[in-house]
């Protein structure tokens, strides 16, 4: 499995924001979209084998949210950013009243969430890997296996109790080039990375 989790900062998680202003009024919601799009689909397909959960911080907290988008069962995902923020959107509206989990459409699960916890609970499996600047090179790192549970952040860098749940949780930070990307653009070259791995026959 390609696991990816995002953590959104500043999303309104209620979905009070209009798509017509998703880096402003939205909270770089556009970010957030273009993430998910980026993560699962491919020319004219999608990668099925994708999981993407995203955490979206609120004030006050106990509002804060968790969207999982599975890849196996996800319908409805089409390619434009605009599209994915209102599917993105209306779980959020959909779920803000409720305590417990809802399936808001196929392959979409929405309920609320304990961002810190579950970040923590998250970087501690095995195969989890922390995309950091100031990590080590992608390339140089040893016995990566066929999957991997990536931490991402959006348009902000993580908090400095987010920073600190990473680094004690064991997660190996790595690197995907030496500028400061975007979200989206990380997770392309992780892809890329693995697909290469998977598919060796294929051109470079
Ligand atoms: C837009 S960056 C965060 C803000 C950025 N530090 C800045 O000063 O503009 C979003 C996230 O992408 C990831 N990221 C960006 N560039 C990266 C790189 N070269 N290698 C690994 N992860 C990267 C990190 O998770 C980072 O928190």
């Amino acid at each position: 499995m390609r696991r990816f989790l995002l953590l959104a900062h500043r999303v309104p998680v209620d979905g009070g924001f209009t798509l017509n202003d998703l880096a402003g009024g939205g909270g770089r919601m556009d970010e957030i979209a273009r993430a998910v799009s980026t993560a699962f689909t491919l020319s004219n397909d999608l990668r099925r084998d994708t999981e993407v959960t995203i955490l979206f911080r609120a004030s006050p907290p106990p509002r804060a949210r968790r969207i999982v988008l599975r890849g196996a069962r996800l319908r409805y995902l089409n390619p434009d950013e605009r599209s994915t923020a209102a599917l993105l959107k209306n779980a959020l509206v959909r779920s803000i009243r409720l305590d417990v989990e809802v399936e808001s459409s196929p392959g979409l699960v929405v309920g609320p969430s304990e961002p810190l916890a579950e970040l923590s609970r998250y970087a501690a499996a095995a195969d989890a890997l922390w995309l950091r600047e100031s990590g080590p090179p992608l390339e140089k790192v040893p016995e990566l296996g066929t999957g991997f549970a990536a931490i991402v952040s959006d348009a902000d860098d993580p908090l400095p109790e987010e920073v600190a749940a990473l680094e004690a949780s064991g997660a190996r930070a790595v690197s995907v080039g030496p500028r400061s990307l975007r979200a989206s653009q990380c997770i392309d070259l992780l892809h890329a990375h693995f697909d290469r791995n998977e598919l060796p026959g294929r051109p470079p």
